[in-house]
This record gives C-alpha cells, sequence and structure tokens, in this order.
C-alpha cells in the first residue's frame, strides 16, 4: 500500500525539515553577524588606538557609564581630558570620533567628505534630501540655485517682517505675564521664528502665530528632534523595517505626516496664488526671487530641474532649519543676558541709544549694535543652538599632530566641545562677552555656530539678523529675571533644547522715550493751565507730540501718572480709556495721533 503524499506523518516530517533548515538559516545569519560585529570592533579598535578614551562596555559602548541626558557634561570632561578628539562608543561595533579643536576640525571643513551616512539618513523621511542632507554634485547644484535667495538684498526688507512677528509675540508676553509668573519662553519663540520664516521665505501673508496647526507642526519638530537623537543611539532601531514596527517609529511616522501636511499646505497655497492672472508675471519681474518662489519658477520653466519631491524636501528641510534653529539661538540668548544683569542693562541702553523708542528697526540699525552682537555671539557660544555636525570620511585623514584615520570613519565636529574647550576659551562656562570684542585674537575655526566651509550654514546672515531683531526689541519692552526654581538643563537633540523649557521672568519696563516727552508735556500741561490749547512750537512739529500733550494734560488733571498706562502695546487701550473719561479737546487730539502710534 502506497503512503499518501498528504498523510499526516509525512507533512510532518517536511515541516519539521523546513524548521531545521529555517534554524539553520538563522543560526548561520547570527554567526556572520557576530562575525562582522567581531571584525568591524577590532578594526575599529586598531585604527582608532591612536586616539585614547575611557574605557567602554564591547556591547554598550560609552551608553553604560553615560546615560543620554548628560551627554554635554560628557563631552565637557572629555574636553579637558583627551586633547583635540576623543572616540564615542556608541555600541560595540559603532563609534564615532568627536573632534573639538580648531585646527582639526579646519583640516575636515577644508575637504567635501559627505555627511555621516548613519546619522543623516534618520532625518531623511522627514526633510527629504533637501540642502542638508544633500551630497556631491546635487547639493551644489541646489546650494547655487538657492544662494540667490540669501542676497542682501532680499534679506534687507525682511527686517520688518522679523520685527512684526517679535512684536506679536512680545505683545502676547504682556498678556500673559500678568501674575508675575514666570513664563516658559522656548514655545513662543519657536512660533515667532516659525512665522517669521513662512513670512519670509514662502511668502506667507499673516501671522500665524496663533493659529492651531502651526502650533502641531512645532510639536512635531519637537518630537522629530527627540525621536531622531533616540534612534541614532539605539542598536535596535537602525533597521528602517524593525524600527518602524516599534512605538518609536510609528510615532516618528505620525509625526512625520504633520510636519508634511504643513509644508504641503504651504506649498498648495503659493502654487494658487502663482496660477493666479497676472501673478507669475509679477514675480518673474521682480529683481530678487524669494526662496519658494526660485523653488517653483525652477520646477515650471524647466521641469526636469526639480521634482515634486526635490521641491517638497527643500520645503522641509528650509521650514525646520530656518525655524528651530533660530528659536534655540534666540531662547538661549534671553536666558543668557537675564542670568546676567549688567551686560543686559548695557545692550538694552546700547540699544535705546540706537531706536529710541524701538518704533521701527531698519537693516541700518543692525550693525550699529556692537556691544549686543558681543552678547549674541557669547551666548551662541555657550549655547551652540546646533550642538555638532557630522561626516563620514570618503579619503583618510591626517591631522596635524600627525595622528591620522582611514576611510568610512565617522566623525562627529563637536561644535558644543570646540565652545567649551578650556584651551581655546579660557573659563569657558563664564559668559563673556568681551571675547568678541574687536580686535580680540581669535582661531580662525575657534567659533562655528554656523559650521564653516563650503558646507557652511547657507541662512547665517538672515539668523544673526533675526537675533540681533529679537534680542534689541524685547530688551526694550521687558527686564529678563532667571526662574531660580527652574534653571534650564541644555540637551542636545538636532538642536540644542533644554529639558526642562525656559523659564524667565519678565518686568515691563517703563519706555524711557516715551517717559522723556511726557514729562515735558505735563510741564506744559501744568503751566498752560488749559487756558491756550495750543501746545508750544517744539510739541507741535510732529504729530506724535499732540498725543502726548493730550496724556500729560489727562495725567496732570489726575494728578498722577500710573505707569500701566505706559505699556506701549496697550497705550490704544489707554487711548481710548482716556477718551471715554476726558475732556472734547483731548478727545480730538488723541484720536489724530493715535494712528500714528
Ligand atoms: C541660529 C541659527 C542657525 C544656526 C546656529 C545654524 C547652524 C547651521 C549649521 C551648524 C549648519 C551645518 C550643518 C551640517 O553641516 O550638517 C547649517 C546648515 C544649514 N542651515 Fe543653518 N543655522 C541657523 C539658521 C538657519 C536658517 C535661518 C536657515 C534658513 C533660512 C538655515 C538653513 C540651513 C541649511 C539649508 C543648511 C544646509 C546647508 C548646506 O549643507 O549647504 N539655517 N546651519
Amino acid at each position: 500500500m502506497s503512503v499518501s503524499v498528504l498523510s499526516p506523518s509525512r507533512l510532518l516530517g517536511d515541516v519539521s525539515r523546513i524548521l531545521q533548515l529555517t534554524s539553520l538559516l538563522i543560526l548561520l545569519l547570527l554567526l556572520i553577524k557576530v562575525a562582522q560585529f567581531y571584525l568591524h570592533r577590532q578594526w575599529l579598535l586598531k585604527v582608532l588606538q591612536e586616539f585614547p578614551c575611557p574605557p567602554s562596555h564591547w556591547l554598550f559602548g560609552h551608553n553604560k557609564e553615560y546615560s543620554q541626558d548628560q551627554e554635554l557634561q560628557r563631552i565637557r570632561k572629555w574636553v579637558e581630558i583627551f586633547p583635540s578628539a576623543c572616540p564615542y562608543w556608541l555600541w560595540g561595533s559603532k563609534a564615532r570620533v568627536q573632534l573639538y579643536d580648531p585646527d582639526y576640525i579646519k583640516v575636515v571643513l577644508g575637504r567635501s567628505d559627505p555627511k555621516s551616512y548613519g546619522s543623516y539618513r534618520f532625518l531623511a523621511p522627514w526633510i527629504g534630501h533637501g540642502l542638508l542632507l544633500l551630497n556631491g554634485q546635487t547639493w551644489f547644484q541646489h546650494r547655487r540655485m538657492l544662494t540667490p535667495a540669501f542676497h542682501y538684498d532680499i534679506l534687507k526688507p525682511y527686517v520688518e517682517f522679523m520685527a512684526d512677528s517679535v512684536r506679536v509675540m512680545l505683545d502676547k508676553w504682556e498678556e500673559l505675564i500678568g501674575q508675575d509668573s514666570p513664563l516658559e519662553i522656548f514655545q513662543h519663540v519657536s512660533l515667532m521664528t516659525l512665522d517669521t520664516i513662512m513670512k519670509c521665505a514662502f511668502s506667507h501673508q499673516g501671522s500665524i502665530q496663533l493659529d492651531r496647526d502651526s502650533q502641531s507642526y512645532i510639536q512635531a519638530v519637537t518630537d522629530l528632534n527627540n525621536l531622531f537623537y533616540f534612534r541614532v543611539r539605539n542598536a535596535f532601531y537602525q533597521n528602517d523595517t524593525i524600527y518602524s514596527l516599534t512605538t518609536a517609529g510609528r510615532w516618528s511616522h505620525r509625526a512625520c505626516q504633520l510636519a508634511h501636511q504643513h509644508t504641503d499646505r504651504v506649498i498648495q497655497q503659493r502654487k494658487a496664488l502663482l496660477q493666479e492672472q497676472g501673478e507669475l508675471e509679477k514675480v518673474r519681474k521682480k529683481r530678487h526671487l524669494d526662496f519658494l518662489d526660485i523653488l517653483l519658477l525652477a520646477k515650471m520653466e524647466n521641469g526636469n530641474s526639480l521634482s515634486d519631491k526635490d521641491l517638497r524636501a527643500e520645503v522641509d528641510t528650509f521650514m525646520f532649519e530656518g525655524h528651530d534653529t533660530t528659536a534655540s539661538g534666540i531662547s538661549w540668548v534671553l536666558y543668557a543676558l537675564a542670568t546676567h544683569s549688567k551686560h543686559q542693562q548695557r545692550c538694552r541702553e546700547e540699544i535705546q541709544g540706537l531706536l529710541g523708542d524701538g518704533a521701527s528697526i531698519t537693516w541700518h540699525h543692525l550693525d550699529k549694535m556692537p556691544y549686543t552682537t558681543m552678547c549674541i555671539k557669547e551666548a551662541l557660544r555657550l549655547y551652540p543652538p546646533v550642538p555638532g555636525i557630522g561626516r563620514e570620511l570618503s579619503t583618510p585623514i591626517t591631522f596635524p599632530d600627525g595622528r591620522s584615520l582611514p576611510k568610512g570613519i565617522s566623525i562627529i565636529l563637536s561644535i558644543y566641545g570646540l565652545h567649551h574647550n578650556p584651551k581655546v576659551w579660557p573659563n569657558p562656562e563664564v559668559f563673556d562677552p568681551s571675547r568678541f570684542a574687536p580686535g580680540s585674537a581669535q582661531h580662525s575655526h575657534a567659533f562655528l555656530p554656523f559650521s564653516g566651509g563650503a558646507r557652511n550654514c547657507i541662512g547665517k546672515q538672515f539668523a544673526m539678523n533675526e537675533l540681533k531683531v529679537a534680542v534689541a526689541l524685547t530688551l526694550l519692552r521687558f527686564e529678563l529675571l532667571p526662574d531660580p526654581t527652574r534653571i534650564p538643563i541644555p540637551t542636545p537633540r538636532i538642536v540644542l533644547k533644554s529639558e526642562n523649557g525656559i523659564h524667565l521672568h519678565l518686568r515691563r519696563l517703563p519706555n524711557p522715550f516715551l517717559e522723556v516727552k511726557v514729562r515735558n508735556e505735563i510741564h506744559w500741561a501744568k503751566t498752560s493751565s488749559g487756558q491756550d490749547q495750543t501746545p508750544p512750537e517744539g510739541l507741535r512739529e510732529s504729530p506724535t507730540p499732540w498725543l502726548f500733550s493730550s496724556r500729560a494734560a489727562f495725567f496732570a488733571f489726575l494728578g498722577t501718572v500710573p505707569s500701566f498706562l505706559f505699556k506701549a502695546n496697550n497705550i490704544s487701550k489707554s487711548l481710548s480709556l482716556c477718551l471715554h473719561i476726558s475732556f472734547p479737546f483731548i478727545r480730538t487730539h488723541v484720536v489724530t495721533s493715535s494712528s500714528v502710534i
């Protein structure tokens, strides 16, 4: 009797053979992986032997000794012990050499090594292959295409957009500081910088600072910053398929979708506008195109030069790079000034001297605030918004002291380490703006918040302008004080953040420019006793004194000058209050003058 092909015993035999084969295959794969791990580790140990570092675990690398929230402390410690560079083991077979010596960094920035594949590739699902991630010839073409968007003729009018966005934020702060409780500023500054980049680079009209969608974009960016950081450091998260099955992977996917919804909306709106009759012609006639126009025209006029995917990648890249970095920069500068009141006051005096009441700030003011610029630079040194950048050596490298590394090694240019290196910056933890005083000698590569060489930050000038505008207008309106109960803990993500936010006490300042005028006007109002209602010559020249004369008359009438009425932003509210209870002649003046403010 023949055994049926489908007999249970035969079926069982087949299944067990398949299982045996599968187990053998898995074992073989595991053995290959272990061998690869071992050989790669041996190779790394050999090539890195010239670069000493603290002992590391064969499997967990340095993660066992240093938890992730101690990363900046660890860098500061190693910078002091190990000269110029030090390997950091992420796990047993993955090490990156961190450089924090200006001569070492200069050699690397003079070359054209690509960005480290091992870490930057994790950004691709979010910001695509835009300028930040591209390498080689395509990077060069995109950089050449986008550089005109940062021409100073383009940047000049942006100062006004920046000032508008800052004022919206400061107005909000005035509303929020009523109960004398500290304010977490990072969130607000992020919305403000997003607002600015939307107006400047993407021709967006109106403010987005109260818009819900923008808040979810900011939240998505915060999440993606964190998720990226943890992914790079987790051996099990390296494989895309495995990562996509984890909770973190799914979270990252959702955050990317949210971020893309925001950028898609921006592209669609601008495209729709360009379809309108005559709009495209108007844009073509512009002497200098803004960022999104360059991208859209490049696509429309030469369909092959920029695919939809490329366009989206550039928009995602600039939307992120253009706001998160500046938000970090501005927030940390404000914190640094809050903790150094003398420097804060000196900056304020400089800005008051330059801007008066700050009603107008233009491009021409920005290079006339030397002390404020020194303070901004010193804060960027202590708190570099981009704490480190990565490269993968495409050819062997030899450093000035003769030590070398082979092709294929991942290096981190630790901007944070460089800026806190005591050999480069004596007493590196001390906030000392005089380090940037004109004429002070520095190594060409000692201060690199915007990196250097061919792949330096394309938005450097834009960012410095925004920092100056934000600091100037903030200092004119508020005194900044730290919250001693919540000292920020700097934490390195793609951008430097604070683990517990940045909490500041803000005290509304009387506007000295207004005060001086009001004092004169009170004097006039008192001496004229209301008989001669024509203001004296000096007060009649501009429409503004009419306002002050009216206010002064009102205050003189009350016999007091309530300080809250000086809030520049509340002037219109104060005025309407005046209108209701003041004299008819005051009403006329106020109405005509209020439009001036
Ligand atoms: C305080 C603010 C900023 C800081 C500290 C900063 C810092 C940096 C650094 C260190 C790099 C080099 C990255 C790397 O090599 O991996 C970089 C590149 C870049 N930044 Fe900025 N950035 C700032 C603001 C901006 C702004 C406002 C924009 C756009 C409007 C921008 C757009 C870019 C782009 C597109 C790149 C890639 C450039 C290339 O590879 O050709 N950044 N930035």
